[in-house]
């Protein structure tokens, strides 16, 4: 197979194992590429990408930027906050007036779960869903899986454990759908109230005690809490949950193995995890943010290649 099944990135819900192979070979060559003297290719010197973030973000928009420019696209980039949104007008109408100035990809993180699939019904271009509120980010779940990949030589049959506030992350969602299409066993961990209802139909099991998920796991992805997408409370206090949820030295040493460490950031060090836990050998959270770009690379090229112009 040479080119996706699909025209936009939206979830990894609209992937099939064929495309995230695709993607992972792409970006083996890709990190090749970055890790070269000049880490520039010519490959999209025709394509002009717009960024559109209605939502913060560090990591996930300079990480596309930099794939963006590393592979030599004309970028614009927009920011809900100094933006005419402010003024009362429409997603469709801000991205129709973007693309008038010819745009042919966009990228996007939008509060609204579903906004990325809304706008590619609407606006002619190719959408990359940056994080779309508490439903999919797709490219985190690839850069999350291919950084397992690259240091357990596989996904299949891994055992993973996603930790913390599922309920609200669209990285968990992301991530069990990429982790099951590629063979991976997993499991979820965190207090009840912060896991769906539901979520077993997805094929996951639930754990509710931390010590007992750490030594059935191979991998374990720690996630923050979502406070920003909660208008009630669902734990006593941080201090509460960091003593059950959180992943510390004392914890890691009680296993009787070694299990590799993940996050998606931003870390709230000391709540989710503590700093020599979060900066030690076994944590990939660097190698992960560095995959970002590869992987992010590997995405764009490919949806470009499917552009009609
Ligand atoms: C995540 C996000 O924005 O969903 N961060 C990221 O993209 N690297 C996770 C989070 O905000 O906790």
């Amino acid at each position: 197979m040479s080119e996706l099944s699909v025209n936009h990135l939206l979830g990894i819900k609209y992937l099939t194992k064929e495309d995230i192979e695709l993607i992972f070979k792409n970006a083996d060559h890709f990190k090749e590429v970055i890790n070269r003297p000049i880490k520039k290719v010519p490959s999209l010197r025709d394509i002009t990408i717009a960024n559109l973030f209605f939502e913060n973000s560090t990591r996930t928009r300079l990480s596309f930027e930099l794939a963006e420019k590393r592979l030599s696209a004309d970028i614009v980039n927009f920011s809900a906050a100094s933006s005419s949104v402010k003024k009362g007008e429409t997603l469709i109408d801000t991205v129709n007036n973007i693309l008038s100035m010819k745009v042919d990809m966009v990228v996007m993180r939008h509060p609204n779960p579903g906004a990325g699939i809304f706008l590619s019904r609407h606006v002619k271009a190719s959408i990359i869903n940056a994080g779309d509120g508490a439903h999919e980010h797709p490219t985190q779940a690839l850069l999350d899986t291919y950084s397992i990949r690259e240091r357990l030589g596989d996904v299949a049959g891994k055992k993973v454990v996603i930790v913390g506030d599922i309920l609200h992350s669209r990285v968990a969602l992301s991530n069990i759908f990429a982790l099951k299409l590629q063979g991976a066993e997993v499991k979820v961990c965190g207090p009840k109230t912060l896991i769906p209802k539901h979520i077993e139909s997805l094929g996951v099991k639930v754990e509710t005690d931390l010590k007992n998920a750490l030594e059935w796991c191979d991998v374990a992805n720690m996630l923050r809490v979502q406070n920003e997408r909660m208008d009630i409370s669902y734990f006593p206090s941080t201090r509460e949950y960091a003593q059950q949820f959180q992943l510390n030295k004392k914890m890691l040493e009680s296993l009787n193995k070694e299990i590799v460490v993940m996050h998606p950031g931003p870390i709230n060090r000391g709540v989710e995890i503590t700093s020599d836990v979060a900066d030690a050998e076994n944590a990939i959270i660097l190698d992960q943010v560095q995959n970002g770009v590869a992987v992010r690379m590997a995405v764009i090229y490919l949806l470009a290649s499917k552009i009609n112009r």
